[in-house]
Parts: structure tokens; sequence; C-alpha cells
């Protein structure tokens, strides 16, 4: 697949209501429509902001363990490797030309001896801009990341999520995860 090829195009969607809904969406020609494509690199500068608003958000909650919101730009290279690196990508959601969303997803290879051999999508992290939430538009962009990971034969999809998170986790669950283990942390500073 091509990066920034319009999901319309994927061919592999399963034709769940959900999924209705989503390719509604992609092909609505209407300018308030969000439209969903792979990043490009010269989305960064737009995705280094939402990414900012999404660890501010975690920043907030924990900033013992977050960092506190910077310079957009100082965490460029990191989202650079799920747009670059291989069996990685970035989904937007943008409307108006203007982007307002964003999830960045992987293919792990499991192989370590004590664990079945499994190849997993993994999700990094997803964003959608605050006056843009509760129209499933996080939705749509777990079910891009979903196929993406099936399309490259992944038959497990994993996340991590912070305990404060209630939000995401009721998405989550909405959508079919389930809880399979707890990271516990404690201050002993
Ligand atoms: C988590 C997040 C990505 C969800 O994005 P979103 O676009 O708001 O998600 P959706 O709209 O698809 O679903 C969220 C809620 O809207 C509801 N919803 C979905 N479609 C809707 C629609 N068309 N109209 C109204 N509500 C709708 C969903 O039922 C869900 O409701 P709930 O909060 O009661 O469970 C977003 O809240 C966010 O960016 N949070 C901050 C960053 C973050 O926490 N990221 C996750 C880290 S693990």
């Amino acid at each position: 697949m091509i990066k920034g090829q319009h999901p319309a195009q994927y061919g592999y969607r399963l034709l769940t209501p959900y999924r209705l809904r989503l390719t509604a969406l992609t092909i609505n020609s209407s300018q308030n429509m969000p439209r969903y494509r792979e990043a490009l690199i010269s989305d960064l500068p737009s995705i280094c902001v939402l990414g900012n608003e999404v660890n501010a958000f975690h920043h907030d909650n924990l900033p013992d363990i977050f960092a506190a919101e910077g310079e957009p730009e100082r965490d460029r290279a990191h989202w650079l490797q799920s747009i670059e690196r291989e069996n990685a990508t970035t989904f937007v959601a943008e409307v108006s030309g203007t982007l307002i969303g964003f999830v960045t997803v992987g293919i792990v290879d499991e192989s370590h001896s004590l664990l079945q051999p499994l190849r997993y999508g993994r999700i990094g992290t997803i964003g959608v801009s605050f006056e843009f939430r509760g129209q499933g538009i996080g939705r749509s962009l777990m079910a891009l990341a979903e196929d993406w990971a099936h399309a490259r034969g992944a038959v497990d999809i994993r996340l991590n999520i912070w305990a404060f998170n209630d939000r995401a986790m009721r998405l989550y669950k909405e959508l079919g995860y389930e809880i399979r283990s707890n990271f516990l942390g404690k201050r002993i500073a």
C-alpha cells in the first residue's frame, strides 16, 4: 500500500455497521466531514501539535511522569518514526485541510521464548482535537489502525492505557478491547 493512499482504496474493509459508517465518512465530499488518510512527512508539524495536546492531558494527570507541554517540534523525531519506519504508520483525520486527529500503529512479532509466537498490531498514540471529540472520529481512526494491522497478518491488537483515562477506556471497551494486564507503579523517592 502506498502511504497517503485513500482508505477507500484499501479493499479489505469488513462491512460491520460501524465500518459502513466509516466508508460513508471517507467518501463524503462535504468540506466539514472528516477525511481519513495515512500521514505524510508534511503532516508532522500538525501531528506534533496534536501529540502535544495528548501529552499535556497526561501531564495534567501525572505531572511527575509526563513532560509538560513544550515546543511542538520537540517531539518531531518521535512522531516521525511512526510515519517512516517499516511496519508502522500513522492515520490522520482532517477537516477542511486541518488535521484534527491521528493514530499511530505498528506491527510487532512476538519472539520471546516464554510467549506464543504471534504477530500483533500495537496502537501507539491516539488523539482527537478537543472540539471534535464525541463525533466518532476516534472510533474511525481505531478502525483504520485495526484494518491496517489485520491486512499485515496481525491476529491481535494491543495498546497501553493509563488508569486515569476513563473516557478512552470506555471507548476501547466499546470497541471490544479487554484488560489483560495491570501495570503497577509506586513512588519510592
Ligand atoms: C480518546 C479519544 C481519542 C476519543 O476520541 P473521540 O473522537 O472523542 O472518540 P469517539 O467520538 O469515537 O468516541 C468517544 C465517545 O463519543 C461517543 N460518540 C461516538 N460517535 C458519536 C457521535 N456521532 N455523536 C455523539 N457521540 C458519539 C462514543 O460513544 C463515546 O462515548 P463515551 O465517551 O460515552 O464512551 C479522545 O477523547 C482524545 O483525544 N482524548 C485525549 C487523548 C487520549 O486520552 N488518548 C488516548 C490515550 S490511551
